[in-house]
C-alpha cells in the first residue's frame, strides 16, 4: 500500500497534527520527516490537550508505529522529556522508532542560533532559537553527531568533547557569548541517550518493511512549504525541506511509493518570524483574526502575524508539491467576517506579476490583489457534515479549490477530533 504525505501549505501552524492524528487511526505508521523542536503540534483529544515538538502526533493512536526519520534533527533532552511527559499521562510510547541517522541538536546549537540572530541586527529571521539551522549546518558540513553516535558509549564522550571544545571557542571568540558547560551537558546528554537508545534503529528499514506489508504509512512534514530552504522566501525560511520531496528523503520513502499528498492550508494565513507576507493585516480585522484563531505559537508563545488567504503562494505550493487534495483548517475562524478577502494576484511596483519574487526585498514590496468572498456570519463549529455547511462557506471552499488547483477533501471547524468535516473532493465544479 502506498504512502500519504501530510504537509503544511503555508508558513507552518496550519494544523497538520490534527490531520495526521485523524488519519493515524486507520494507518499502521506515522513518520516525521524533517525539522526538529522548532515545530509544535497541539492536539485536542478527549484525554486533554497534548503539545508535542518531536514525537509524531500518531503516538496518541494506539497501535500506530511512530517513526522519527533521518531528516529530523533531534534535541535529545527535549525528546526524553516529551516521552516522560507522555508516559506520565498514560500514553503508550513503546511503538516509537528513532532513526539512528537523525542528527542531534546540541545545546551549543541554540547558542549559535541566538548569536547568528543577533549578528543579523535589524533584520533577524525570527528563528525559534532551538538551534535548528546550526544543527543542519553541522550535518551538511559533515561534522554533526547522529543518534547512532550519541548512543555509542565507546565514542560518545570523545565526540562530544571535541565538539564542545571547538564550539565553545566559537561561542566566546566570534559570538561573544558564554561557553556551554561541557561537563554537565555531556552527562545530561548521555543520560538522555540511555533513555532514548531502546527506540533507536534503522528507521528507513522499518518504514520500508511496513510498506512491504501493505500498511498505510503517513509521512508528516513539520513547518510549511513556504518555509522551504530552496523554494521558500529565502533567507526567511527554515533549514530543511518541508515539501513532498523532502518528506520522501527524510522518511526514507521513494517518490513512486507516494499516492496521496495532503496539503494542509488554513482558511486564512499566518506566519511567525520575519519575512514577506503580502496579504498580512495590521488593522482591527487582523487583530480579530488573531484572537479568534488563537494565533500564538506553540513553541515560542509569540503572537503570529495573520492575513487573508494567499492563493498565489498556495497555488505555487500545490504545483511544486504535487498536492492531490487540500485539508482546509480553521474555517470556523472566518465565521465572524463579511466580506472575506482572498489574495488572488500580486503587483510589484504597480505592475501585475505572475510568480513569487526570489529576492526578499522585492517580495517585501509586493501588494496583494484582493478579491472578496461573501461571509456566512454563522457559527459552524457544530457542523459535522458537508450538508450542514452554509452555502457561502461551500462557495468559499470551492473558490479556494479553484484558485489553488486541487480539490478540498476536508475542512476543520474547531480544535476537536470530531470537528474535521469530510467534504468529498470539493471543487468549484462539484459545488455548482
Ligand atoms: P528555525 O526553523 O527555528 O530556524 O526558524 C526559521 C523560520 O521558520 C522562522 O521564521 C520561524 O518562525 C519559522 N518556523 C520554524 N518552525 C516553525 C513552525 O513549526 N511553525 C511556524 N513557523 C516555524
Amino acid at each position: 500500500m502506498p504512502a500519504t504525505i501530510v504537509l503544511g501549505g503555508q508558513w507552518g501552524d496550519e494544523g497538520k497534527g490534527k490531520i495526521t492524528d485523524a488519519l493515524a487511526g486507520t494507518s499502521g505508521m506515522v513518520v516525521r520527516a524533517n525539522g526538529g523542536s522548532n515545530a509544535g503540534h497541539t492536539i485536542s483529544t478527549p484525554q486533554g490537550v497534548f503539545k508535542m515538538h518531536l514525537v509524531p502526533s500518531g503516538i496518541l493512536s494506539p497501535g500506530t508505529t511512530c517513526v522519527i526519520g533521518a531528516g529530523v534533527v533531534i534535541d535529545p533532552l527535549q525528546l526524553a522529556s516529551e516521552l516522560a511527559e507522555l508516559r506520565a499521562r498514560g500514553v503508550d510510547t513503546s511503538a516509537l522508532v528513532i532513526s539512528d541517522r537523525a542528527h542531534v541538536v546540541l545545546p551549543f546549537h541554540a547558542e549559535i542560533d541566538r548569536g547568528e540572530e543577533s549578528l543579523r541586527g535589524e533584520a533577524p529571521i525570527g528563528t525559534t532559537l532551538r538551534g535548528i539551522g546550526p544543527a543542519y549546518a553541522d550535518k551538511v558540513s559533515r561534522r554533526g553527531i547522529r543518534m547512532a553516535d550519541l548512543c555509542d558509549e565507546r565514542t560518545v564522550r570523545a565526540d562530544l568533547n571535541k565538539n564542545f571544545e571547538a564550539r565553545n571557542r566559537l561561542l566566546t571568540s566570534y559570538y561573544a557569548a558564554e561557553e556551554v558547560d561541557a561537563a554537565a551537558t555531556t552527562e545530561a546528554l548521555i543520560e538522555a541517550a540511555e533513555i532514548l537508545w531502546p527506540f533507536v534503529g534503522h528507521a528507513e528499514d522499518v518504514v520500508q518493511d511496513a510498506l512491504g506489508r501493505d500498511e498505510r504509512v503517513i509521512v508528516e512534514c513539520a513547518q510549511g512549504a513556504m518555509l522551504d530552504i530552496d523554494y521558500g522566501s529565502y533567507p526567511f525560511v527554515t533549514s530543511s525541506s518541508p515539501t513532498s520531496a523532502g518528506a520522501c528523503q527524510g522518511a526514507g520513502i521513494a517518490p513512486n511509493q507516494i499516492d496521496r499528498v495532503i496539503g494542509v492550508f488554513k482558511a486564512y494565513s499566518s506566519r511567525v518570524g520575519s519575512g514577506p507576507f503580502p496579504t498580512e493585516l495590521f488593522d482591527e480585522t487582523g487583530h480579530q483574526l488573531r484572537e479568534r484563531g488563537r494565533e500564538y505559537g506553540t513553541t515560542t508563545g509569540r503572537a503570529r502575524r495573520v492575513g487573508w488567504f494567499d492563493a498565489v503562494a498556495a497555488r505555487r505550493v500545490v504545483r511544486l508539491n504535487g498536492v492531490t487534495e487540500i485539508a482546509l483548517t480553521l474555517l470556523d475562524v472566518l465565521d465572524g467576517f463579511d466580506p472575506i478577502q482572498v489574495g488572488v494576484g500580486y503587483t510589484l511596483d504597480g505592475k501585475e506579476i505572475e510568480s513569487v519574487p526570489t529576492i526578499s526585498t522585492d517580495y517585501d514590496r509586493v501588494e496583494p490583489v484582493l478579491a472578496p468572498s461573501a461571509g456566512w456570519l454563522e457559527d459552524i463549529t457544530s457542523v459535522r457534515s458537508m450538508e450542514e455547511l452554509p452555502a457561502r462557506a461551500i462557495e468559499y471552499i470551492a473558490r479556494i479549490s479553484s484558485l489553488c488547483g486541487a480539490p478540498v477533501s476536508m475542512v476543520g471547524v474547531g480544535p476537536d477530533r470530531d470537528q474535521l468535516v469530510p467534504v468529498g473532493n470539493l471543487t468549484a465544479a462539484a459545488a455548482r
